[in-house]
């Protein structure tokens, strides 16, 4: 039998959700796979869309599928449970027309081996498309260890970080200033009927709340524009740097930042760092896309007798691995795979770059410490540690348009100001005399 159309990317779809959420695979890893499967860029962007809507909404949908179903799915049914949540994510979040996505997904059941339950397929999808969802509570998608952090540390924004985080983030354009102003790329936007906004914090930035595919954004690929959320676009105004400063990237990759800073300043001598050969490859990459220059280099940045030459730098940006707790809406498999070992380990290891990058900031120079996490272990308890066992480490302030204070630093949640959850704090080396 010939599939019809659509079949084969919900298939697909149930796949990757089914090895994320029942086989703690990663979504970036799963989707890889997946999308190399489809040959039209429209499919491969509705599997996409599909798998982050579904995993996104996934507390919702697990709580109608518990209302609704009879007998709850077993163990060995991960797979049918990850069709419908791609049935649902079409009909409620992404609004598909019913027709379209109900008898592509019925019939996904069948190519699934599963021909014998397409009929209750069916029926739950016809329910849903009725009655619409029940209320549920967006915190049932956290783990209970992760739920209980965010509400202790949290308190009264805990709702709005529960909710935030089911839902979708804007599309954030970072405008290459070294090819033309904002204002000319936003004219540039409206021709193409692309409709943005501008932020009156963010100087390079333009927001679109009706995303669209990269492919139709002008000279995206010529580096005209990129792609870059509104918090990770502040790390360049957060970091002081005059022109042709010396700066260290010691977590560079893929190299949003690093790209950011030399956008502003060409001149810069910047050295990228990563500990992934092939992260660091991607750093080449988009820096290339954009035409700067960097230095690279793959090594341990805490381990700085491998790869520092004892050249100071005047300023290190210190982007560091950590939980991703503060943008779970563009990586929602972060609340099925972490652990609590997990963050035992990052913490260990911030603490590690910190100490080991902080020996290369020259005298009177600066290290911008973030991260994506909105973990307190991680962000303003990790830095109270540094500052207290760090004698020439002196905390400088950053002002309001960078979140809230916590402790040194200043911490944005997920969807304040439509941007993602980020920790920013900036340390200055006092002079040794
Ligand atoms: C949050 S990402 C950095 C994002 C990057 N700054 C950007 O704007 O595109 C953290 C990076 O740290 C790298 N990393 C992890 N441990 C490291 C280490 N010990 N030394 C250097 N890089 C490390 C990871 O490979 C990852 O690319």
């Amino acid at each position: 039998m010939n599939a019809g159309p659509g079949v084969a990317t919900r298939v697909l779809a149930a796949k990757v959700l089914e090895a994320v959420i029942h086989r703690g695979r990663s979504l970036k890893g799963e989707l890889v796979t997946a999308l190399a499967q489809l040959p039209d860029p429209r499919d491969r962007a509705l599997l996409e869309a599909i798998c982050f809507s579904a995993l996104r909404q996934r507390a919702r949908y697990d709580a109608a599928l518990q209302l609704w179903l009879q007998k709850p799915l077993g163990e060995k049914d991960g797979d049918l449970r990850s069709l419908l949540l791609v049935g649902f994510a079409q009909i409620d979040a992404m609004g598909l027309p019913a027709h379209a996505a109900l008898s592509a997904t019925v019939e996904a059941a069948r190519t699934l081996g599963r021909p014998h339950q397409a009929g209750m397929v069916n029926a739950l999808l016809r329910r849903a498309q009725r009655e619409g969802f029940p209320e549920s509570d967006p915190a049932a998608a956290w783990s209970a260890w992760l739920r209980k952090k965010i509400n202790l540390e949290w308190g009264e924004h805990a709702n709005a970080i529960f909710q935030a985080s089911a839902h979708a983030a804007p599309l954030w354009l970072r405008v290459n200033r070294s090819k033309g102003t904002r204002d000319e790329y936003a004219s540039r936007l409206q021709e193409a009927d692309i409709v943005s906004s501008i932020d009156p914090n963010l100087s390079d930035a333009l927001r679109i709340d009706l995303p669209v595919a990269v492919s139709a954004l002008p000279g995206f690929a010529e580096g005209d524009a990129s792609v870059q959320d509104g918090s990770a676009q502040q790390v360049a105004d957060a970091l002081p740097l005059g022109p042709g400063a010396h700066v260290l990237d010691a977590c560079a990759a893929p190299g949003g930042k690093a790209a950011h800073l030399l956008e502003r300043d060409p001149s810069l001598r910047l050295l990228a760092l990563d500990v992934d050969q092939r992260r660091l490859n991607r750093v080449r990459e988009t820096l290339t896309r954009i035409g700067a220059q960097a230095e690279f280099r793959v090594a341990d940045a805490s381990d700085t007798q491998t790869w520092w030459n004892g050249e100071p730098f005047d300023a290190v940006l210190l982007d560091a691995p950590c939980s991703a707790t503060g943008i779970v809406r563009r990586q929602p498999d972060v609340l099925l795979h972490r652990r609590p070992e997990d963050l035992s380990s990052l913490v260990a290891l911030q603490a590690r770059l910190l100490d080991g990058v902080w020996k290369t900031v020259k005298s009177g120079g600066v290290l911008l410490y973030a991260t994506c996490s909105i973990l307190k272990d991680e962000n303003e308890h990790q830095l109270s540690r540094f500052v207290a066992r760090t004698a020439d480490a002196q905390p400088e302030a950053l002002d309001a348009r960078y979140g809230h204070a916590a402790g040194h630093g200043r911490q944005r949640l997920p969807g304040e100001q439509g941007m993602d959850g980020f920790f920013y704090a900036l340390l200055r080396k006092r002079n040794s005399h």
